[in-house]
């Protein structure tokens, strides 16, 4: 029998049936996943994204943006977004408004790559920070900004001190997203970057107070998290996790006790705060049902099914999950409960109407993974056909 959260409106819930996201009322569950797309030259948002967000917005959808730069350090690929500058915050308001005249709500996603970067990328050709002085390794390569692919080199271990810089850098992050527009932000906490690498045993190597126990390697995320709703409203913050993806060797020992051991953190601060988040997003490897996605796989399916379910159970508030889902696995996950909302990637990328045609049940455009991260401001990226001959609408047919 389908379970609802007690946030639902009606009885069974849908994947186009409306939903209320704490304060942000939406009228589907289709989300856009945060996709990285190396088209803010020199991390200024251009025209291009305004064009390339507001095609994949509809009326109460939900959009959250590629990862953002928060201040200098944060990159680790060509041309993305920052939100530390007065430039980045003016050029963000286009963007934002081009969405909301859709009437569609977007949150910024706040992202520090960590060690997952380069001295190409750092200010004055610095080592990286992370939690630990040990590179990733050579099984993956970094994205060069001459397309080339290169090796991680080894980042310095920030310091207690210093912790507590990069803390500030995301709640000023944070207070410009509202400056800019946003409705909100969500916090990077996955796939292999800085926040994951204190969280991931597998990396974070510290015997100071941010390493060794869950609550030690909990304690950079939680001082994040609260340092941000803080400043915005935690009913304007999401947080993203990944403890089961070992993308960037972002390994952990046990996936479950760590997520689970964020997740406890999160509901207590809510109680504390008597404020719910908006939302928690985790992100699910899923290879059988769907293809590879674009992280790693550590555990059995069922495996992974059962930590994704513990924690949607454990989580008082919005859940979004994201990784493989289809239109198939999408209605199942909303109807049997098993999440609240559903964010999709690549097939967003490929379909900037994927909510009509999800609703139609029409076909798809396929993604072309080479133009993923490249810089052309229409090819790959704006250019993907809509259903409606009508190009740049989300409505249906007429005949329909
Ligand atoms: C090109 C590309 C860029 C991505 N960039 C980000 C990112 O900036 N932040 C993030 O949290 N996830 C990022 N992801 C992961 C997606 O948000 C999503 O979780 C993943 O693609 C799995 O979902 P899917 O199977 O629907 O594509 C990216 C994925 C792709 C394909």
């Amino acid at each position: 029998m389908a379970r609802t959260s007690s946030l639902d409106q009606g009885s069974t819930p849908s994947l186009f049936s409306p939903y209320k996201m704490g304060r942000f009322n939406l009228s589907h569950r289709v989300v856009l996943a945060p996709c990285t797309r190396c088209r803010a030259i020199n991390g200024i948002p251009q025209a291009a994204l305004a064009e390339y967000y507001s095609q994949r917005a509809t009326q109460g959808g939900f959009l959250i943006t590629e990862g953002t730069m928060i201040d200098p350090t944060s990159a680790g690929f060509p041309h993305v977004p920052g939100i530390f500058t007065k430039e980045q915050v003016e050029a963000w308001k286009k963007v934002v408004d081009a969405v909301h005249a859709k009437g569609a709500i977007i949150f910024c996603q706040l992202w520090h790559v960590g060690r997952a970067s380069h001295q190409v990328y750092q200010p004055g050709g610095s080592a990286p920070i992370s939690s630990t002085d040990k590179p990733i390794s050579k099984r993956w390569r970094i994205l060069m900004p001459d397309g080339s692919h290169g090796i991680y080199p080894k980042p310095r271990a920030v310091g207690v001190d210093d912790i507590a810089n990069v803390v500030e850098y995301y709640r000023i992050a944070a207070i410009n997203a509202i400056e800019a527009g946003f409705d909100g932000v969500e916090i990077h906490g996955a796939h292999g970057y800085l926040i994951d690498q204190f969280l991931k045993d597998g990396i974070n190597n510290r015997k100071d107070e941010y390493g060794g126990s869950l609550a030690n390697r909990c304690k950079f995320i939680m001082q994040v998290v609260q340092a941000v709703a803080t400043a915005i409203g935690a009913d304007r913050l999401g947080v993203r996790i990944s403890p089961a993806i070992d993308h960037l060797d972002a390994m952990d020992s046990s996936p479950l006790s760590l997520g689970l051991a964020v997740v406890e953190r999160l509901n207590k601060l809510q109680v504390d705060i008597r404020t719910k988040l908006a939302y928690l997003h985790v992100t699910q490897p899923r290879y059988v049902a769907y293809g590879q996605t674009e992280s790693g796989k550590q555990g059995s399916e069922e495996e992974e099914a059962r930590l994704m379910l513990t924690l949607r159970n454990t989580y008082q508030g919005t859940f979004i999950c994201s990784g493989g889902y289809t239109r198939q696995l999408g209605i199942e996950a909303i109807a049997q409960g098993d999440a609240d909302l559903v964010s999709y990637g690549r097939l967003f990328i490929a379909n900037p109407d994927l909510v009509l045609r999800f609703k139609l049940d029409a076909p798809l455009n396929k993604y072309n993974r080479k133009t993923f991260y490249t810089q052309d401001p229409v090819v790959g990226y704006t250019d993907y056909p809509f259903l409606n001959k009508e190009r740049g609408s989300n409505r249906p047919f007429s005949r329909l």
